[in-house]
């Protein structure tokens, strides 16, 4: 695992943007995996005006979902697919065709999840996968005692991911359950980021470089990632041991 400590939020957007608009210039075919949040706003909006500026192409890109709140439906603006058409998918105009989400009003959520993870297979794999992490150290909606070894999956939200999920609602939104992608997939993607700012993010970033890698801390598993990356600013790093 690699650390970087970026002096402030906007240089760790732009840097995690350059990852991403490196591996499409690469690859133009490569699969992506993004988080929604705050954590990686400003990066998207990087990618989409780096993007034009260098007239780096996205229509060929893929695209799979990395997580969904269950029963919120897409044209809730709190919903993980409302953030992405927002924020990438319309603005990089990506063809519906290379976008593969969870559709988090499923009545058959685990088909969702079969299929999740055979479209993931056939694309030949998770080339770039970019994460934030919750407070709780949760990655995607991979909750603390999850199973390390699962791929995509439903898994009940801690009250304090609930609580604080609230924040990506206009009023307030029952949330229960998540679906997303396993921390296998994470582990098998090609490279995967982890992106953290501010001081909110300090203690969890401490318990993620510095505490024995456990599923109590999912986020500690990007330890064992083999091309494991994390991205941080000064403020997220202020209580490491090191920084
Ligand atoms: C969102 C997701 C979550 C968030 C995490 C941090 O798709 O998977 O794990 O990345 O909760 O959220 P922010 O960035 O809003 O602090």
């Amino acid at each position: 695992m690699k650390l970087e400590i970026f002096k402030n939020y906007d240089e760790l957007s732009r840097n995690a943007a350059k990852l991403i608009l490196e591996t499409v210039a690469s690859k133009p075919n490569a699969v992506l995996c993004l988080a929604t949040g705050d954590s990686p706003l400003l990066t998207y909006q990087y990618v989409v005006s780096e993007s034009k500026l260098e007239g780096i192409d996205f229509s060929q890109a893929r695209f799979v979902g990395l997580d969904e709140w269950v029963g919120i439906a897409p044209t809730n603006p709190g919903s993980c697919k409302f953030y992405l058409n927002k924020n990438l998918f319309e603005p990089l105009h990506v063809h519906s065709s290379h976008i593969h989400l969870f559709d988090g009003l499923s009545n058959a959520l685990d088909d969702e999840c079969r299929k999740m993870d055979d479209a993931i297979k056939n694309l030949g794999g998770i080339d770039l996968m970019i994460v934030g992490v919750g407070v709780n150290g949760h990655i995607g909606f991979n909750e603390p005692g999850v199973n390390p070894g699962l791929y995509a999956h439903i898994i009940e939200l801690e009250e304090i991911t609930r609580i604080v999920g609230q924040k990506y609602f206009g009023e307030a939104t029952q949330l229960s359950k998540g679906i997303t992608l396993g921390l296998q997939h994470f582990l098998e993607a090609r490279t995967a980021v982890v992106v953290a700012n501010g001081e909110k993010k300090a203690a969890i970033i401490k318990k993620a470089i510095e505490s024995p890698v456990s599923n109590s801390i999912p986020a500690t598993s990007i330890r064992n990632h083999h091309n494991g990356l994390v991205y941080i600013d000064r403020e997220a790093a202020s209580q490491l041991v090191k920084n």
